[in-house]
């Protein structure tokens, strides 16, 4: 009875007990899978940490940062790689390094190498393996009159021989012997530019990697300044040589003909009377010019003083006023013209050379004029002074060579009047030019430097 009892309790029971055992189980396997979940969640979270790590590191690096370091969590295999990786991008920022050093270095030498190129008083001109120009320093673009040299830089010899200009004309002279098989030449160019001749010594050579390089120097001025040094040479000793004899010859002259004329026929006495006055003034002439050479020959004394040119412009001027036939004489004088450091003496016969030659070329004309212009220079740096005339102008093929002595177009000129003005002002550290004006006439230029 106790038993059924037992039983019908646990039958009237058994729905709710099996409900709760099945609640109860089915709340312990959602926990279980719950946690099944979690544990796969932390152990890929785990996993995956190290591949986000490269990825980072592997962005990093495509943005060129090599500095960026991995942490480094565990000891397995992909710890090993994150290692690796980190060896590597140090590897990479060390090479990257070194790159830029030598980088910098080659940035150096370059600009050494520009600054040496541009500040070198000889010209620099190279060309590549194809014949284009590659450099062109400052002084080869001074020395050739090249205005804007980065403009040639890139063109190919052929385009710059058909220029016209003084560049055109020394690459042109200089093609041919840049052909040529020698490794090496060394020629005497003479070119013709806008400011005169110029003598332009070259060095070419050819370069291992092809291509050539030309350095040349513009020894015009040495050239001409040896040129001068022999002319004073020769001037000193045929002044010398000449002058000694001169004078008894003339009183030699003199005295056949006082000694002789009473004693002869009126025919012979017209004779001697005609030959020995041509001795006499021949002698006389030769005396001159030999005057005329030593002073062309003459050492600077250095008298040296403040001088006001405008002063003596007017004092040669006025000199000149009373016998200048018929010639206009005009005067246009700078107002407080610097003044400069120079031997008046010397100057004063700078002008009267300039004064002579301006009159002489005017002649006998009723209409000439003679004009002597001074300025300061803009930068009051040197004073000017331009003698012009309205005569027939300096012939055409004299121009060149007209300050070098012995040249002249008068039977009776020695050629030395201008190669004096050139000697004086270069000794005051001057300089001269000659050209003819357009409208004609000759004009003159001296250019002294300004006194401090
Ligand atoms: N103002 C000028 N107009 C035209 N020609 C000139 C002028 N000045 C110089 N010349 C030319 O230059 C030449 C050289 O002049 P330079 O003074 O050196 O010698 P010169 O005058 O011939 O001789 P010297 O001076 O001994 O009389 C002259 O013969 C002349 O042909
Ligand atoms: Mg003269």
């Amino acid at each position: 009875q106790k038993a059924v009892g037992r039983y019908n309790q646990l039958l009237y029971l058994r729905r709710p007990l099996k409900q709760s055992f099945m609640l109860t189980l089915s709340l312990v396997l959602l926990l279980a899978v719950l946690f099944a979940a979690w544990a796969a969640f932390q152990w890929a979270q785990r996993l995956l940490e190290p591949i986000r790590e490269l990825a980072r590191g592997t962005r990093a690096v495509a943005r060129g940062e090599y500095g960026e370091r991995l942490a480094v969590s565990r000891l397995d295999d992909l710890g090993m790689l994150l290692q690796s990786f980190n060896e590597m991008t140090e590897r990479l920022a060390e090479a990257r390094e070194a790159a830029e050093a030598s980088q910098r270095l080659v940035e150096r030498q370059r600009a050494y190498l520009e600054t040496l190129l541009e500040n070198l008083s000889s010209g620099v001109v190279s060309l590549d393996p194809q014949g284009r120009l590659r450099t062109l320093n400052r002084a080869a673009a001074q020395i050739l009159g090249v205005r804007a040299p980065e403009r040639l830089i890139g063109r190919d010899i052929e385009t710059l021989r058909r220029g016209n200009d003084t560049f055109a004309l020394f690459i042109d002279q200089l093609a041919a012997q840049l052909h040529g098989a020698d490794e090496e030449c060394h020629i005497q160019l003479a070119l013709q530019g806008k400011e005169g001749r110029k003598i332009v010594m070259c060095h070419g050579v050819r370069l291992p990697t092809g291509g050539q390089v030309i350095v040349f120097d513009d020894v015009t001025a040495l050239i001409q300044a040896q040129r001068d040094a022999a002319w004073a040479e020769v001037a000193r000793r045929l002044a010398h040589e000449i002058k000694n004899p001169l004078t008894p010859i003339q009183l030699s002259a003199e005295r056949l003909r006082r000694k002789l004329l009473g004693k002869l026929g009126a025919e012979e006495a017209r004779i001697l009377d005609r030959a020995t006055q041509t001795i006499v003034a021949q002698v006389e002439a030769m005396k001159s010019m030999v005057n005329a050479f030593g002073e062309y020959a003459r050492q600077p004394r250095g008298e040296v003083g403040m001088v006001d040119v405008n002063q003596l412009v007017r004092d040669v001027a006025e000199l000149y006023r009373a016998n200048a036939a018929g010639a206009r004489l005009e005067l246009d004088l700078a107002p407080e013209l610097p003044k400069v450091r120079a031997d008046a003496d010397r100057l004063r016969q700078v002008l009267h050379n300039l004064f002579n030659n301006a009159l002489e070329a005017l002649g006998e004309r009723g209409d000439g004029w003679v004009r002597v212009v001074t300025r300061g220079s803009a930068d009051g740096e040197a004073v000017e002074v331009e003698v012009s005339d309205n005569g027939p102008g300096i012939p055409e093929e004299m121009l060149e060579r007209l300050f070098e002595p012995y040249v002249t177009s008068k039977s009776r000129g020695t050629g030395l009047g201008l190669a004096i003005v050139k000697k004086i002002v270069e000794e005051h550290g001057g300089t001269v030019w000659a050209e003819n004006r357009p409208e004609g006439g000759a004009r003159l230029v001296i250019r002294l430097p300004a006194a401090r």
